[in-house]
């Protein structure tokens, strides 16, 4: 019997379940996968300048702690994918929807604040996964016929953060259960984006899972009868995005089974987001669930919004030492958090296949 299963095994091995990685064509390992440029899709996890841009400035002390001024992103400075185009020794990506100053010369940034995979009304941005896939293959055409590049496309890397607010709003009024059985809808609309980008011509992916949803103080906030985990986080909403982590993290591998030369990489930032709650002391933060930009309206939403009760002004006031805070305002993390993630990311510990992201491009089928 164990000696069956053993050759079961071998033969699922060599000829099932890792078809794509035995093909693989033997690629220097020492090499770097040298990405000529990142392609970025998501919402305001890796929003780079995009809302800023689009609909209303990102305001100060947003940035101001590693920019020196407010660049469009919510946080006190660098995001995980500006670590990751650091590491690929690429310049930070302009946001498609920025005109100003724009480099696209080593890739775009499509992600969104507020934007969800579907596109749904109650979603906080109408640059839903499949408008920023139409942007794309506009940017792309564009470029191909002004500048005649030949295909650089294909050797990109392509990653995605996005999900959060799909499941955040779904929370608003679903149960559960009833959320979990819309995940299957959720994630049909992810892979269709991924599979027209296949089609463009797109060969490597990056995917990050969606984090913990449930530790983010602002639901906290809003969900105070719901119950918490051990950790204080909101154990329902973290069930449904570990859920829906499984189904995403299945797909991706029926796509790498599916589509031909290609890489879907799954990386699961949620056990890296979700351990910097559960090792908050030990890693030098205060509560986890506190933050550092608190609104001037009280603690709540609106970092750096300047408000004007009966005439007068009123700022937002920042923490003493942001690196003491995982959160900076109550829905997004801090630089210290976001390099703590994007150190896990790039060096392939929590990547499923397990490479670095420079590396990201092996185990090609033939
Ligand atoms: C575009 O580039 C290709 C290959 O680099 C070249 O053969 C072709 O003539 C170019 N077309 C134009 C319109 O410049
Ligand atoms: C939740 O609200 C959305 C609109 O915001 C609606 O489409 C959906 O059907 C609602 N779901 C439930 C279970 O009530
Ligand atoms: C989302 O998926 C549904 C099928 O579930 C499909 O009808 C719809 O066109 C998709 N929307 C986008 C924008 O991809
Ligand atoms: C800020 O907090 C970090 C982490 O607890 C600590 O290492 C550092 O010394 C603090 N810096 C200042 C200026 O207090
Ligand atoms: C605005 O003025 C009212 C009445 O004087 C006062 O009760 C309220 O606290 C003031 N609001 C703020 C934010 O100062
Ligand atoms: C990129 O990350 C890898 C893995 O952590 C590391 O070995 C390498 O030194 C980094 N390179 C740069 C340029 O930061």
């Amino acid at each position: 019997m164990e000696t069956y299963k053993r050759t079961l095994f071998i033969i699922l091995f060599l000829f099932g379940l890792n078809e794509k990685f035995s093909n693989a064509t033997p690629i220097n390992s020492h090499k770097s996968c040298n990405f000529p440029a990142v392609y970025n899709f998501g919402d305001s996890n890796s929003d780079t300048g995009a809302i800023s841009a689009a609909i209303g400035e990102v305001p100060p002390p947003n940035g101001v702690a590693f920019f020196g001024r407010s660049e469009g992103r919510h946080s006190d400075g660098r995001l995980i994918i500006d670590f990751i185009t650091e590491n690929l020794t690429l310049p930070y990506l302009t946001p498609y929807l920025d005109s100003v100053g724009a480099n696209y010369r080593h890739g775009a940034n499509f992600a969104t604040g507020g934007s969800c995979v579907r596109p749904t009304a109650a979603c906080f941005s109408q640059f839903h996964l499949g408008t920023q896939v139409s942007q794309f293959i506009h940017f792309k055409s564009r470029t191909l016929s002004l500048y005649n590049k030949t295909n650089d496309f294909s050797k990109a890397l392509y990653t995605f953060d996005i999900g959060q607010n799909d499941l955040a709003i779904g929370f608003q009024n679903m149960t559960e259960e009833q959320l979990k059985a819309f995940i299957p809808k959720i994630i049909e609309n992810f892979t269709i984006a991924l599979k027209l980008l296949y089609k463009e011509g797109a060969r490597f992916f990056s995917i990050h899972n969606t984090g913990p949803t449930g530790c983010l103080s602002y639901l906290l906030k809003s969900f105070t009868a719901t119950p918490r985990d051990r950790y204080g986080c909101l154990e329902p909403l973290n069930n449904v995005a570990i859920e829906f982590n499984k189904q995403l993290k299945n797909k991706i591998s029926e796509l790498n089974k599916e589509l031909p030369s290609s890489l879907f990489t799954y990386v699961d930032v949620y056990s890296a987001k979700y351990n910097l709650i559960t090792k908050s002391k030990h890693l030098g933060f205060v509560d986890p669930f506190d933050y550092c930009c608190v609104g001037a309206v009280g603690r709540g939403m609106g970092c750096g919004k300047t408000i004007f009760p009966n005439g007068t002004e009123l700022y937002s006031s920042s923490c003493k030492n942001r690196t003491e805070f995982i959160s900076w305002d109550g829905i997004h993390y801090s630089e210290t958090a976001n390099m703590l993630v994007a150190n896990q990311i790039l060096d392939g510990s929590i990547s499923d296949p397990p490479l670095p992201t420079q590396k990201a491009c092996k185990l090609m089928k033939n």
